[in-house]
C-alpha cells in the first residue's frame, strides 16, 4: 500500500513515498545486501564534528536477536512488528575521549532517517518506535553505560492492511497522513509569518 505525501511541489521520491506502515508481509525476508545498504546509509549520515554517535542492534526474523528485540517492545508494537523482516534498535553513544558527545541524539536521528529513506529506496518500509524498554535492551544486550537505546525500527515489505486483522487497526492503517500546512511550518519576517 502507498500513502504518498501530498506536497505543493515534487520532492525526492523516497521522501514522498516514506510512511510508517504497521502491516508487513510475514513471509518476506530482507537480504544481506538490503540490510547492508540500510546500515551504510545510516553510517554515512552527518554528525556533530563527525562524532558518529549512532549504533544499531540488528536482528532478522528467525534469528535470536530479532526475538530478543521483539521482547523489548511494548505489547501494542509487538502485535504488528513481529511480521517485520528485521528489527533494529538505534543506540546513541553519549561519550567519547573528549567527554560528552554534543548533539548525540540529533546524530542518531539523522542516521535513522537515512536508514528509513534508504529502506523506501529499496522497496521496503521502516517504522520507528519509541514504545520499547531501553532498560530491557540494555540488560539483554549488555550495553555499556554511555550507550543509550533511543528508538526501535521495524523494517519489512509492506503488506495489505488486512494482515492486521482487527478492524480498528486496519482503519488506523488506512487513515490519511496529516501534516501542518507549510504556512505554519516555515517563517520569514517574524515567527508565525509564512516564509512562502
Ligand atoms: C521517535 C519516534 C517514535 C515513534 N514511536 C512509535 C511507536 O512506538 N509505535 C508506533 O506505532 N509508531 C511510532 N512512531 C511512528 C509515528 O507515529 C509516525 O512516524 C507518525 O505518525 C507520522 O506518520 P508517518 O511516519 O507515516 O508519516 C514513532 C515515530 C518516531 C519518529
Amino acid at each position: 500500500m502507498r500513502k504518498p505525501a501530498e506536497t505543493s511541489v515534487p520532492v525526492a521520491p523516497a521522501i514522498a513515498e516514506r510512511w510508517s506502515p504497521r502491516a508487513f508481509d510475514e513471509t518476506a525476508a530482507i537480504t544481506d545486501d538490503q540490510l547492508t545498504a540500510l546500515l551504510e546509509a545510516a553510517r554515512w549520515a552527518p554528525s556533530f564534528g563527525n562524532t558518529q554517535p549512532a549504533r544499531y542492534l540488528v536482528g532478522r526474523r528467525g534469528e535470536p536477536a530479532f526475538t530478543r528485540i521483539l521482547a523489548t517492545l511494548n505489547s501494542g508494537n509487538q502485535a504488528w512488528a513481529l511480521r517485520a523482516s528485521a528489527l533494529l534498535v538505534g543506540v546513541m553513544v553519549t561519550t567519547n575521549e573528549k567527554g560528552e558527545v554534543p548533539y548525540a541524539e540529533y546524530g542518531l536521528g539523522l542516521a535513522s532517517e537515512n536508514l528509513v529513506v534508504q529502506a523506501v529506496e529499496l522497496g521496503l518500509a521502516a517504522h520507528q518506535m519509541a514504545g520499547f524498554s531501553a532498560d530491557a535492551v540494555r540488560a539483554e544486550f549488555a550495553l555499556p553505560a554511555d550507550a543509550v537505546p533511543r528508538v526501535a525500527i521495524a523494517v519489512g515489505t509492506p503488506a495489505d492492511a488486512s494482515v492486521l486483522g482487527d478492524p480498528k487497526r486496519v482503519e488506523r492503517e488506512l487513515a490519511p497522513r496529516r501534516r501542518l500546512p507549510l504556512a505554519e511550518f516555515a517563517f520569514g519576517d517574524g515567527w508565525g509569518t509564512p516564509a512562502l
